[in-house]
C-alpha cells in the first residue's frame, strides 16, 4: 500500500490507539461519507469525503482506496480536489458501459462521478443556490479524474440551500440515467440520456419518514425477493439529526419506481407517518451509507457501506491523526417480516478470511454471570440462545479492561429491545451526546431462537441479529483494550446453545 508522507512513523501507522484493524480508515486526517462506490474491472472503489490537511471537517476532497475483496484496502492518491467553484461534496460513480457521455477513449468504458459542488462563498453569503451538481470522468480506472467543463450539470433551481448528494444509476426500464438527490426534506429524481443534460422528473418524501433533520445521501435500487420473485425498489434516505438514538442515521422505504416516480408500499404508511422511520442500523455510528454500483451480484443482493460515526461528535472523538472509519461492508437483501418487507444486513462473506483459530464455548444455562475468559482486541463472535417461554429476562455481553471500564451489549425481553451501553466504556468527556444513556434497537423476529453475530474492532462493536433484521453499530474509547468477556443474564435463566469466538487478523 502507498503510505503518504506524514508525521506518524510508518511502523505505527494503522496501529495507533483506537485505530480499527479490520475496518477502512484513512491513513491520515479527516474522513466522513463514503462516496463514488463502484465496482470496475476487478476493483471495488471507495472514495470518501476527505480533508487531507486536518483531522476536522474542512474543504472537501474525494479520498480514494480500492479493494479486490472488500476486506483489504489499498490507499490511492486523492481523486478529486476542490477548486474555485467549491468543495467536492458527496456523490456517486458509475461505469458508463455504452459511453453515453462520450467521455470514453479507446475500448474501455469511462467511469463517471457525480458529486455536489458546494460553494463556500455563497454559503457564507447565505445564498440559496450554494449547492449544484457536477460530473467528472476517468479513463484510467479511477486513478485520475477530469472535471467536465460544462459543470454544473444540474444547477441549483434557487429555492433550496440543501440540494445535494447525487446517487446515479442506469434504469433499464426507462432507458435512461436516473439521479436521486437529497433536497432538504425530500428527494428529487432527475433523468438523463448522457449524464450531462438532466431534467427534473419528480419529488417524494415530505410526508413520510423521519423529519427531525435534513435529508442527505439518498440511494435507490431494486432488490428481488428470491422466495416470491417479487422485486421491490429500496429508497435509502440518510438524515441528520433525527435518528432513533440521536444525531445522524439511515432510514429506508420500500416501494416501486416507474422510471419517473417512486411509490411507497401502502402497508408502510402507518409505520412511517407522524415522523416515524424504519432504520437500517439503530446504533449511533452508522451514517451516510449508500450502495455499490455495477457490483457483480445477483439481483437479490446489494453491497453497502456506511460512515462509522455521528455528526453529534464526529469531529471531537479522541483519535489522532486520523478521524473516522467506515462500517464493515454489508450485503443487503430483502426479507419478509410480520411488518412487511425489510432489509436484512449481513457482513460480507469475504471477512471470513480474517478468522484465526476459533474457540467454542460449551452450551450453558445462564442465570447470572458466565466468564468467557480472555479476548483479543479484535474478534468476531457468534452466539445462539434458546429463549425462555416467559418474557422476563435479559441477556448480554460485557467487555472489560484492566482500567475497570466496560462495554455492554445485549437484549432485554421486557422491552423486546437490544441495548448498547457505552456509558462506562472509556472516554466520553469530549461530548455530552456520546454516552447520555443506553442506545436501543427493536427485535423484529419473534423466534424463540436468538442468534447474535458480533464484530469488535478495538474501538467499535457491530451487532447483527437473527437473520440480519436488526443491526447496531457503535464506537467507544476504552483507555486500555478490552481483554475479558462475560455473559450476563438476569430474570429467567437463558439457555446458551452455542458460542464461537474468532480472533481476527488485522488487514493493515
Ligand atoms: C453527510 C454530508 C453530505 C455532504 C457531506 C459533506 O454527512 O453532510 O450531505 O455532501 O456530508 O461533507
Amino acid at each position: 500500500k502507498q503510505l503518504p508522507v506524514n508525521a506518524v512513523p510508518v511502523d505505527s501507522l494503522y496501529h495507533e490507539p483506537y485505530r480499527p484493524q479490520f475496518h477502512f480508515s484513512p491513513p491520515h486526517n479527516w474522513m466522513n461519507d463514503p462516496n463514488g462506490l463502484v465496482y470496475f474491472d476487478g476493483e471495488y472503489h471507495l472514495f470518501y469525503q476527505h480533508f487531507p490537511d486536518s483531522n476536522v471537517w474542512g474543504p472537501m476532497h474525494w479520498g480514494h482506496a480500492v479493494s479486490t475483496d472488500l476486506v483489504h484496502w489499498e490507499n490511492l492518491p486523492i481523486a478529486i480536489y476542490p477548486d474555485s467553484a467549491g468543495y467536492i461534496f458527496s456523490g456517486s460513480a458509475v461505469v458508463d458501459l455504452k459511453n453515453t457521455s462520450g467521455f470514453g477513449e479507446g475500448t474501455q468504458p469511462p467511469m463517471v462521478a457525480m458529486y455536489t459542488i458546494h460553494d463556500p462563498m455563497k454559503d457564507r453569503a447565505g445564498l440559496n443556490d450554494r449547492e449544484s451538481q457536477g460530473i467528472a470522468y476517468s479513463n484510467d480506472k479511477g486513478r485520475t479524474w477530469t472535471k467536465y467543463p460544462g459543470n454544473p450539470v444540474i444547477p441549483n433551481p434557487g429555492e433550496e440551500r440543501d440540494f445535494r448528494d447525487p446517487k446515479v444509476f442506469w434504469d433499464g426500464g426507462s432507458g435512461q440515467w436516473i439521479v436521486v438527490l437529497a433536497v432538504k426534506d425530500h428527494v428529487a429524481f432527475w433523468g438523463s440520456p448522457d449524464l450531462k443534460s438532466w431534467r427534473h422528473l419528480s419529488d417524494w418524501g415530505t410526508q413520510y419518514g423521519g423529519h427531525g433533520g435534513v435529508w442527505e445521501c439518498p440511494d435507490l435500487f431494486p432488490l428481488t425477493d428470491t422466495a416470491t420473485g417479487e422485486t421491490k425498489w429500496i429508497l435509502i434516505v440518510n438524515i441528520n439529526p433525527g435518528a432513533p438514538n440521536g444525531g445522524s442515521g439511515t432510514q429506508y422505504f420500500t416501494g416501486t419506481f416507474n422510471g419517473k416516480e417512486f411509490t411507497m408500499d401502502d402497508n408502510l404508511k402507518d409505520q412511517v407517518s407522524g415522523g416515524q422511520g424504519i432504520w437500517l442500523d439503530y446504533g449511533m455510528d452508522d451514517y451516510a451509507g449508500v450502495t455499490w454500483s455495477n457490483a457483480p451480484l445477483a439481483p437479490d443482493r446489494r453491497l453497502w457501506i456506511g460512515w462509522m460515526s455521528n455528526w453529534e461528535y464526529a469531529t471531537v472523538v479522541p483519535t489522532t491523526d486520523w478521524r473516522s472509519a467506515c462500517t464493515l461492508p454489508r450485503e443487503l437483501s430483502l426479507i419478509q417480516t410480520s411488518h412487511g418487507y425489510r432489509l436484512a444486513s449481513h457482513p460480507v462473506q469475504a471477512l471470513e478470511q480474517l478468522r484465526q483459530e476459533s474457540r467454542t464455548i460449551s452450551p450453558a444455562r445462564i442465570d447470572s454471570t458466565l466468564d468467557l475468559g480472555e479476548i483479543p482486541s479484535i474478534f468476531e463472535l457468534e452466539l445462539d440462545f434458546q429463549l425462555p417461554e416467559s418474557d422476563d429476562f435479559s441477556i448480554g455481553l460485557v467487555l472489560e479492561n484492566e482500567a475497570k471500564e466496560s462495554y455492554r451489549i445485549g437484549y432485554d425481553s421486557r422491552s423486546n429491545q437490544f441495548y448498547s451501553d457505552r456509558t462506562a466504556a472509556g472516554d466520553h468527556s469530549f461530548s455530552d451526546r456520546f454516552a447520555a444513556g443506553n442506545h436501543t434497537a427493536p427485535r423484529i423476529s419473534d423466534n424463540r431462537h436468538l442468534h447474535l453475530h458480533l464484530y469488535f474492532d478495538v474501538a467499535s462493536a457491530e451487532l447483527f441479529v437473527d437473520d440480519g433484521s436488526t443491526v447496531m453499530t457503535e464506537i467507544y474509547f476504552p483507555s486500555t483494550p478490552f481483554s475479558r468477556l462475560k455473559l450476563q443474564a438476569s430474570g429467567n435463566p437463558v439457555e446458551m446453545t452455542g458460542a464461537t469466538i474468532y480472533p481476527l487478523h488485522s488487514i493493515w
